[in-house]
């Protein structure tokens, strides 16, 4: 069974994305670590908390970074509601974050499961940080499913920017550079005929269960919000489609592996994932501007066409 590390702003996208986790038979989910993103740190350990009670599984859950690196934090509430789930109510959980910093926990996970696989849900400071403490993890990571960017696409948070990196371009850029192997899920392929539309959505209520009602329950302010932002109908889900990714990398149709740099300086376009689509960097003419990425990253495999009927059975599934 492969065994794979969370890392999470944990609102209600990323809830679902972890139930599909937690309830795959086809991985085994070593950790949980958690960083600010779409809500505060300690609210994210809180929804986490409850989506694994939910799931009934004891996996570890760790609290990370409460601030990009180098900004304030500037959290999605507009989005995902003032608790990132929506606004129900949800109880506190029963469960109890670890004592170690989510930081300590991937370094530590990495070190002792050589192939492990990483995924990224939120922001990338709690990796950057970890890559920073221990840089020798980059060999024992295996694959890195980022959830982020747009490909040579518009942003959701700005023209240019998708929202985990935009939230944090440093520690995105950071981790780009590492020479990690990453896998590059963005925005667009959650939009269009990948939203669950209303069919989608009354088939998985129909199975009545805690799991479907909570992971459509919990998406309500998204779904206010994304409509408002694109005009399309339905639920939009990028960090499940991400864990499908992960889970099943079969659902990606098209793919393909290019340098990528992130724009950490511009006001204009700041997070925005540049995609060397044509392969122009090593060009005399992008001389100086793309040598760190040329001399240390790893070229990033882009999404770019998913597999929708696929990716929305095996949602279905995980709620059953
Ligand atoms: C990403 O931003 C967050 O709001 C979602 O949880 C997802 O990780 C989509 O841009
Ligand atoms: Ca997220």
């Amino acid at each position: 069974m492969r065994k794979i590390l969370i890392d999470t702003d944990t609102a209600s996208d990323d809830a679902v994305a972890l139930i599909m986790a937690l309830r795959s038979p086809l991985v085994e989910v070593v950790a949980i670590t958690v960083v600010a993103g779409n809500v505060a740190v300690d609210q994210g350990v809180n929804n986490a908390l409850y989506t694994a009670e939910l799931c009934r599984s004891d996996v570890p859950i760790y609290r990370g970074a409460d601030k990009p690196l180098f900004r304030e934090l500037e959290p999605a509430h507009w989005f995902h509601g003032m608790d990132g789930m929506g606004d129900h109510g949800y109880a506190p959980s029963q469960r109890k974050v670890e004592a170690m910093h989510a930081v300590e926990a991937i370094v530590e996970a990495a070190m002792a499961n050589p192939g492990l696989v990483v995924i990224t849900l939120g922001p990338l400071t709690n990796l950057a940080l970890a890559l920073e403490r221990e840089p020798r993890i980059v060999a024992n990571i295996s694959r890195c499913v980022v959830m982020g960017g747009a490909a040579c696409t518009e942003g959701n948070v700005t023209p240019a920017a998708e929202f985990n990196i935009w939230v944090d371009p440093e520690a995105a850029r950071k981790v780009f550079l590492s020479g990690l192997p990453i896998q590059m899920v963005g925005w667009e392929l959650s939009r269009h005929a990948a939203v669950l539309n209303a069919s989608d959505i009354a088939e998985i209520l129909a199975l009545k269960t805690p799991l479907a009602e909570f992971a459509i329950e919990c998406n309500s302010s998204g779904a206010v919000a994304y409509e408002k932002q694109t005009g399309e109908h339905g639920i939009s889900l990028p960090d499940p489609i991400a864990m499908a990714v992960l889970l099943h990398p079969e659902l990606v149709l098209e793919t393909s592996a290019h340098f990528v740099e992130i724009e950490t300086q511009s006001t204009l376009t700041r997070g925005m994932t540049v995609v060397d689509r044509l392969n122009v960097s090593d060009d005399g003419r992008n001389e100086g501007v793309w040598n760190e990425a040329l001399a240390r990253a790893k070229k990033v495999e882009i999404c770019w066409k998913l597999d929708v009927p696929g990716w929305k059975r095996g949602i279905k599934e995980a709620l059953v």
